[in-house]
């Protein structure tokens, strides 16, 4: 192949293989997500959100015990550390909630006991304490901003049930718990995405958990990646004060495409038709706008999915379908959940995906990988040969 055709394809390593792995796959081009063996819409309907966390960083399901000291051990490690709180009293009010949750991250690590013990097994507790302490701070900074008290966990909900109590201080009732540990079972893992490589990379070097889960936080927050939920709430509640009929969605559609710019929750970087969590989610989101009188944002919603995918596929970019952020912000916001505290929910989950990946990582549990991952860039900067280009002292530099 010639090396130009090499550059091309290997471009931001898409359908490059970096690595095996055992924790989950994708099928993009017949929509198929799968967990260490499960279909997503399996687990989703019959699964919980403790028991996939489980599954993936253990590569089974557990037995009755095994999920009961599993989640006892999740809730007894909910209690935030004084040194995270008082931090988190003091960021700005305005700080982003991701930045905050990135911040955080580390500061966990500084206070966790096992810090130095580098087994597979002080891996699972750092596991444990991560997906018990990240929706534990995301709670507490978004009380402490609001000018609210931070609530104590309340050992007897759910895990699911227990994040929402502790943000909004209202204890859900059973559907809407349901709902929203589905919400997180569909966010849990995604093989090698932006953050999942971010974490991987970085304790691929040997650094900890903590400076891992840092690193997947970071790459989480971007438009392209975890942000798109909030970017499609905000659409969607742009496109209802602008616009004042489903009617006038097709419109609406074709301007913003001709224009260059990107329909938010569309489009993905593996899936070439739509993508499973969003059929799922797209149900929720149908029966809660029912439930709580936001039929109009589904009206909106589903004229933007048709009108977007009859346009993509006019411009031969029938590939371009729905993605998992499409229906997730109104499911979220019909819950009650600020814009901007989606995409830390998606942190929430993803942080079981994340520990499992980064444990595979650090103890070579898939056959083939890296030492280090270490890919090259194509130089195309300033260049004099190889004898390199003559310096000029700074008083001779015009
Ligand atoms: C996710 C995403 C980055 C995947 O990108 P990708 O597979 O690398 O595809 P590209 O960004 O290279 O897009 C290919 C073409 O389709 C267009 N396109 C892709 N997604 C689009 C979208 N959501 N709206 C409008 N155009 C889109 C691109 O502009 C590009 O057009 P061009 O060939 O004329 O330059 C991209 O689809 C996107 O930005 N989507 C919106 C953000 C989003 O929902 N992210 C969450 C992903 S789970």
């Amino acid at each position: 192949m010639a090396k130009e055709d090499v550059r091309v394809k290997n471009i931001g390593l898409r359908g490059v293989a970096v690595a095996d792995t055992k924790i989950s796959y994708i099928d993009g081009e017949n929509g198929i997500l799968i967990y260490r063996g499960y279909r997503i819409e399996e687990l989703a309907e019959r699964s919980t959100f403790m028991e996939t966390a489980y599954l993936l960083l253990n590569g089974a399901l557990p037995s009755a015990g095994q999920l009961e000291r599993f989640e006892r051990a999740v809730a007894q490690a909910r209690e935030i550390p004084a040194l995270v709180l008082s931090s988190l009293e003091r960021f700005p009010k305005n700080a982003s909630p991701m930045d905050v949750l990135q911040a955080c991250v580390p500061m966990l690590g500084t206070v966790d006991p096992d810090l130095r013990d580098t087994s597979r097994e002080a891996n699972i507790r750092h596991a444990i304490r991560l997906i018990a302490l990240v929706p534990a701070v995301i709670a507490a900074w978004h009380r402490l901003r609001s000018g609210e008290k931070v609530l104590p966990p309340d050992a007897s909900l759910p895990h699911a049930a227990n994040f929402l109590w502790q943000l909004t201080g209202k204890r859900p009732d059973l559907q809407m718990a349901h709902d929203f540990d589905v919400c997180l079972v569909l966010h849990a893992d995604h093989t090698f995405n932006a953050s999942t490589f971010a974490c991987r990379e970085v304790v691929s070097t040997g650094a900890h958990m903590y400076a891992g889960v840092a690193a997947g936080v970071g790459a989480l927050s971007g438009g392209l990646h975890g942000g798109a939920n909030e970017r499609v709430m905000r659409m969607l509640l742009q496109v209802e004060s602008e616009i004042d009929s489903p009617d006038k969605i097709a419109s609406w559609v074709k301007n913003k495409i001709d224009k260059g710019e990107k329909i938010a929750g569309m489009g993905h970087a593996v899936y070439k038709t739509v993508d499973p969590r969003a059929t799922i989610l797209k149900e929720i989101s149908k029966r809660l706008a029912k439930e709580t009188g936001h039929e109009a944002w589904y009206a909106y919603l589903t004229r933007i999915e048709d009108e977007g995918h009859k346009e993509f596929a006019a411009r031969g970019k029938s590939n371009i379908r729905t993605n998992v952020d499409f229906y997730s912000g109104s499911v979220y916001a019909m819950m009650g959940i600020p814009v901007d505290i989606m995409t830390p929910i998606f942190a929430v989950s993803r942080i079981s995906g994340w520990s499992a990946h980064i444990i595979e990582e650090k103890f070579a549990e898939a056959q083939e990988k890296p030492a280090l991952y270490r890919p090259e860039a194509e130089y195309v900067g300033h260049y004099c040969g190889v004898i390199g280009c003559t310096y000029e002292p700074v008083s001779q530099r015009g």
